[in-house]
């Protein structure tokens, strides 16, 4: 994971190169490590879509996208330079005598062949199928893809096959944007370089951990998408167990992609099912209604543009999860995600135990306990909250609660924070598999998230509203309260 390793070159071919994805993503990432002269010289980006176009017209698209999403003014002398590196191929990606057109262009000798699937995963088939016809792969092309791997573990496995008829498990990159930011390999540091947290994290000194992850965008135009897919698979699938298996797994052996991964695999093993005799006690699902986000009304979820006004699906999911193994018995588990909530904050709480006696009734009749804050965005920084002694020479001790804060941005002044696509697609160029998902894990967590998706049909749980630009239902308040305990504000 070392910054200045040396890579072969690669070709890197964007499947869906004029796509939401590629555009708003991807391409505005290669971008960024371009300018961080993190591509090695030789790389090229070779877009593939349906639409007509030659080379000119792409660069020109990229350049209006990076425009529109960069969100700083593009450094001419950069995109120059990063311009040379694109090339366009309109192939329709369904009809197999297309794929040959690539064999002109790749030259899988001397460069690493890395295939980007920015595309719905029904292409995902035709795709292999395609490469493989035309000749164009070797044992050193690599293939990545992006969520969502299935709706749920027979159709997860069903994509899995079909890319495993051409690219062996070694070439495969699934990835989950979550494990690019830099808060959440963070976890690794703090947990395993520390040893005030190694010792100190388990039922033992553990009350509880609180994962959330609010977004204040609602469906951004996504409705097709969405619908289908819920709250529930879109989000806490993936990026929020991967956030609790980082903070829950055992210390792996090493650094090593299967060492991390045999350890989170264990951990998603090890979810209580959710049944349908507790569903109502354990989970919650929402539904926006109109409301208001930073002074501007917004319509409800039923009401956007394009919606299925008898849609039952969640836009918001809180859930209290155990986890069955020796280091976190009896240790709850809160997660909660919602599009349209107050505003976007990721972050996760530990909650350390009450003492068991309090010597400074003074101060707090109860004395609170230590909580560690892991920012992972918009700032990312770690707090650690402690009881301390108000400076003075009274006769008593007086406590006050107060922060030891770490914000990255400050202690870190000199380096550069990337987001979650620059680090992963740079780590796919580089063949380093370990911030990617194996197919094992991909099917643990489905067969988890199953148990929950069937409970809630049996059960019948009807999403409950919750006006935009709040925490979520009020269900999700009485969710933790009933262990007497509040979601961290
Ligand atoms: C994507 C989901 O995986 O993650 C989106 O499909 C969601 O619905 C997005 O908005 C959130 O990512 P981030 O990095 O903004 O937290």
């Amino acid at each position: 994971m070392n910054e200045t390793t040396v890579f072969k070159p690669c070709d890197l071919v964007i499947f869906g190169a004029l796509g939401d994805l590629s555009r708003r993503k991807l391409l505005i990432s290669l971008y960024r490590l371009e300018k961080a002269n993190l591509l090695e010289a030789d790389t090229r980006i070779i877009g593939i879509d349906r639409h007509e176009g030659d080379n000119s017209g792409f660069i020109e698209i990229i350049h209006e996208s990076l425009q529109e999403f960069l969100n700083e003014i593009i450094d001419e002398k950069i995109w120059a330079r990063f311009s040379t590196r694109l090339a366009y191929l309109k192939i329709d990606l369904t009809q197999m005598d297309q794929y040959p057109l690539l064999n002109a262009l790749i030259d899988g000798q001397s460069r690493v062949m890395v295939n980007y699937f920015a595309v719905a995963p029904s292409l995902f088939t035709n795709i292999c199928q395609g490469l493989s016809k035309c000749g164009v792969l070797n044992e050193e092309s690599r293939m990545v893809m992006e969520k969502p791997i299935g709706h749920d573990l027979k159709s997860s496995k069903d994509i899995n096959d079909a890319v495993a008829e051409v690219f062996n498990e070694k070439q495969v990159y699934r990835i989950d944007h979550y494990l690019g930011k830099e808060t959440v390999l963070n976890l690794l540091a703090l947990r395993f370089a520390n040893a005030i947290f190694t010792t100190n994290w388990d039922h033992n000194t553990i009350d509880h951990v609180q994962i959330t992850v609010a977004e204040e965008v609602g469906i951004e135009g996504r409705w097709d998408y969405f619908d289908k897919t819920g709250q529930l698979r879109d989000m806490l699938q993936n990026h929020l167990l991967q956030i609790l298996t980082f903070v829950a797994m055992e210390p792996p052996v090493n650094l090593e992609a299967q060492s991390i991964r045999d350890e989170k695999i264990k951990v998603l093993a090890a979810l209580r099912p959710i049944t349908k005799e507790n569903v109502e006690l354990k989970t919650v699902r929402g539904l926006y209604s109109a409301g208001e986000i930073n002074g501007k009304p917004v319509p409800g979820y039923l009401e956007e543009v394009g919606a299925n006004t008898e849609s039952t699906t969640e836009s918001f999911v809180a859930l209290k999860v155990a986890i069955d193994n020796w280091r976190w018995a009896g240790v709850p588990f809160y997660l909660r995600t919602g599009k349209r909530m107050s505003y976007k904050r990721t972050e996760i709480v530990i909650k350390f135990k009450r003492l068991p006696h309090n010597i400074f009734k003074e101060s707090f009749e109860d004395l609170p306990s230590n909580k560690l804050i892991i920012h992972l965005q918009p700032n990312e920084g770690i707090e650690i909250q402690m009881l301390n002694k108000i400076p003075g020479i009274d006769e008593n001790i007086k406590l006050q609660k107060t922060k030891l804060d770490l914000s990255f941005s400050d202690t870190f002044k000199n380096s550069k924070i990337f987001g979650g696509y620059e680090k992963l697609v740079l780590e796919a160029m580089r063949g380093n598999p370990t911030l990617f998902l194996s197919r094992e894990e991909i099917e643990q967590a489905w067969a988890w998230i199953d148990s929950i998706q069937d409970a809630w049909a049996h059960a019948d749980v009807a999403p409950k509203p919750y006006p935009a630009g709040t925490w979520g239902p009020e269900a999700a308040d009485e969710l933790i309260a009933r262990d007497e305990r509040v979601w961290e504000e």
